[in-house]
């Protein structure tokens, strides 16, 4: 089968694109290769595909709606996994606009490639960044997502409600999935495993946010690909049985699923898990919480879990331990 994958060099991107490669399936990966983080960590992991003669690499804007069509066209995908965006929750406070672009006009980019040419499925990120201040926990897929806290939030809660539209109008079958902290080897610089193995390994301070009394449902990157790649065959089907719509699903071919690990890990823990794979004691600098940020995530992944028959289960401690080994390697 021949897939589009969006975000290619970015980090689930590329796990993403190495695995359909090596199931045989033929890969154009795009990504605009921006400088939100370093590039040259991009440019390497689009090194870890070389040696797919299968794989086929764009630089290409997901916001340049004529190009993003012009692909679409002559490449008649089959099936589209749409990972790029413009990612980050603190970034956004102040970089509001690289959001739209990404996130809301290249969403609509992604949409309309599919329409217009039949796509048979669209499997694209949301986050559980949409569940904002929930308290109910764990985050289902039926809760209200109404009042997002970051604009981040906000442009993924948004594309579950664009690719509804397509999928009520245009029979266009999507699923969200709703990612929850993803880690591993490659990973984020922005984000916690990395700043802060970075920080323990050479010594410096950390920042701990909220005093310590914060908690993350952190899934580690080979059970999100397995995810991917489970639920990516689950095609939604038109029913129009269902009499009252849940917040996840619809008449439509449309579908929204949490992936987390299921198990909350305190950021003491966390920190404590990079200590020991390290093999250093951490300096800590507590500060509050800051503007955007959630207390807690934990997600519940039954919906998930029933249709693809697997859930995530990296243990934290395996996970940090895989991810400081190839920080060391890749910093030597
Ligand atoms: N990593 C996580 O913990 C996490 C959590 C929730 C949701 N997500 C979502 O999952 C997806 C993948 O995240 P990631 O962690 O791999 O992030 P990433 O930043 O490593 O990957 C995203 C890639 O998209 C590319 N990109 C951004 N804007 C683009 C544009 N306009 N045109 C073309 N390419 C563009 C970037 O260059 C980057 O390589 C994103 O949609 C993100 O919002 C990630």
């Amino acid at each position: 089968m021949k897939y589009l994958v969006t975000g290619a060099a970015g980090f689930i991107g590329n796990f993403v694109s190495e695995r359909l490669c090596s199931l045989g399936h033929d890969v154009v990966g795009i990504d605009n290769l921006n400088d939100y983080y370093d590039p040259t960590l991009k440019k390497r992991r689009l090194d870890r595909l070389i040696g797919f003669k299968n794989f086929t690499f764009i630089k290409l804007d997901i916001a340049d709606r004529k190009l993003i069509a012009k692909l679409f066209a002559t490449e008649k995908f089959d099936r589209v996994i749409h990972l790029a965006a413009q990612a980050g929750v603190r970034y956004s406070l102040d970089n509001p606009m690289a959001y739209i672009d990404s996130n809301l006009v290249g969403m609509a980019t992604i949409l309309e490639g599919c329409r217009h040419n039949k796509v048979k499925h669209l499997v694209y990120a949301s986050s559980s960044s949409v569940y904002g201040m929930n308290e109910k926990m764990p985050f289902s897929v039926d809760d209200a997502v109404d009042h997002p806290v970051s604009l981040y939030a906000a442009t993924k809660k948004s594309n579950e409600l664009m690719a509804h539209s397509y999928s009520h109008l245009y029979d266009l079958p999507t699923t969200g999935l709703r990612f929850f902290t993803v880690y591993g080897p490659w990973g984020r610089p922005d984000m916690a495993p990395f700043l802060f193995t970075d920080a323990i390994v050479n010594n410096k301070k950390i920042n701990v946010f909220n005093n310590g009394e914060m908690q993350r449902d952190f899934t580690y990157i080979d059970d999100i690909v397995e995810g991917i790649i489970r639920i990516q065959d689950v095609i939604p089907a038109r029913n129009n049985a269902i009499a009252k719509p849940s917040p996840a699903s619809a008449k439509a071919p449309y579908r929204v699923h949490n992936i987390g690990n299921n198990v909350p890990v305190s950021l003491m823990s966390f920190i404590e898990a990079i200590e020991q794979a390290a093999g250093k004691v951490a300096e800590k600098n507590y500060l509050p919480m800051q503007a955007g940020d959630v207390p807690a995530t934990f997600a519940d992944i039954d919906s998930l879990s029933n249709v693809i028959g697997f859930k995530p289960a990296t243990d934290i401690k395996d996970g940090m331990q895989q991810f400081v080994n190839w920080y060391r390697e890749y910093n030597q």
